[in-house]
């Protein structure tokens, strides 16, 4: 009984960073000027070295691109199948065609840098192209808090031409949320987990409660009473505190952060 009272106490947290803007909310794109690739080679070019090909999610999203010309992630298999995003084969909800296009035959879409508007191209023509790196990640495995910092550290190599670790040369950890922007950007993101609560890069070592990826120590009010070695950091998907505990040997889903 004491020990279920004690992992509902939620931490009240002192952010570190308060009043900043999100660090996490903001994808970066990059835009390859001076490489032309099909389709395909720009897709697995931004897989391997960043998130994916650009997935335009709205009009907002649209006018960042405005005076970018490339792929973007678009595609279809064939004239009759649907139109998805490279990341996650997601079907596309939002398009922005320029008139007389998707033409048939042609799967794979592209922007000019003069229009907002985009076309349909065959796929093996030689374009520039845009990528994003995404830096909070929602990873729908259920893992226990090691095996998921485990996950998040092995997800991206910061040079690419070794492997990533736990130990070095990750570009992923477990997330890391400083400012109060961050964790109303995670609690969306983890709407689309399948578990109710989610790990983040919080654990209490050596007497404090701090960031996995040495980010910094957390203040949190008094929760002493608490296992707390065995506890580690979660957002939960409806909850409105900023953080709760739960024991870290749980199998759930968990959030990976880009590092700075
Ligand atoms: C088109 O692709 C879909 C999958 O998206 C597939 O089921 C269908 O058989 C394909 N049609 C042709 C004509 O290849
Ligand atoms: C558009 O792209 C072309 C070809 O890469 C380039 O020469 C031109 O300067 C670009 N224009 C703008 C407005 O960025
Ligand atoms: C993870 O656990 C949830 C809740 O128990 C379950 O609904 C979901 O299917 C599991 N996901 C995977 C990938 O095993
Ligand atoms: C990346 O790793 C390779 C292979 O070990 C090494 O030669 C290169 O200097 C490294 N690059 C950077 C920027 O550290
Ligand atoms: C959150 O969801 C869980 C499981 O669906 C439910 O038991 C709990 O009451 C919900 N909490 C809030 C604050 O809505």
């Amino acid at each position: 009984m004491m020990r279920k009272i004690c992992v509902l106490v939620p931490l009240l947290l002192l952010l570190a960073v308060c009043g900043q803007v999100s660090v996490l909310r903001t994808e970066n794109f990059l835009h390859y000027r001076s490489n032309f690739w099909s389709w395909k080679g720009a897709q697995a070019h931004c897989r391997q070295k960043h998130t994916d090909l650009v997935t335009i999610g709205g009009e907002k999203e649209n006018q960042d691109f405005l005076y970018s010309q490339g792929w973007i992630g678009l595609y279809r298999e064939n004239s009759t199948s649907n139109w998805k995003w490279s990341r996650r084969d997601e079907i596309a909800v939002f398009t922005n065609w320029e008139s007389g296009f998707p033409k048939p035959d042609q799967n794979c879409a592209f922007k000019y840098n003069i229009t907002d508007k985009w076309e349909s191209h065959p796929c093996d023509h030689k374009h520039s192209f845009m990528c994003y790196n995404e830096k909070l990640v929602l990873v729908k495995k259920n893992k226990t808090w090691e095996q998921a910092l485990e996950h998040c550290r092995n997800l991206e190599a910061v040079n690419s031409s070794e492997p990533a670790t736990a130990f070095r040369n990750h570009r992923y950890d477990l997330a890391t949320l400083l400012t109060l922007d961050d964790h109303v950007y995670a609690r969306e993101k983890a709407k689309g987990a399948t578990t109710n609560e989610v790990w983040t890069g919080l654990r209490y070592l050596a007497g404090q409660w701090l960031w996995v990826s040495g980010q910094g120590v957390v203040t949190y009010k008094d929760i002493k009473s608490c296992q707390t070695q065995r506890y580690c950091g979660i957002l939960v998907k409806n909850g409105t505190t900023l953080f709760e505990t739960s024991h870290c040997k749980r199998k759930i889903n968990f959030l990976c952060s880009r590092k700075p």
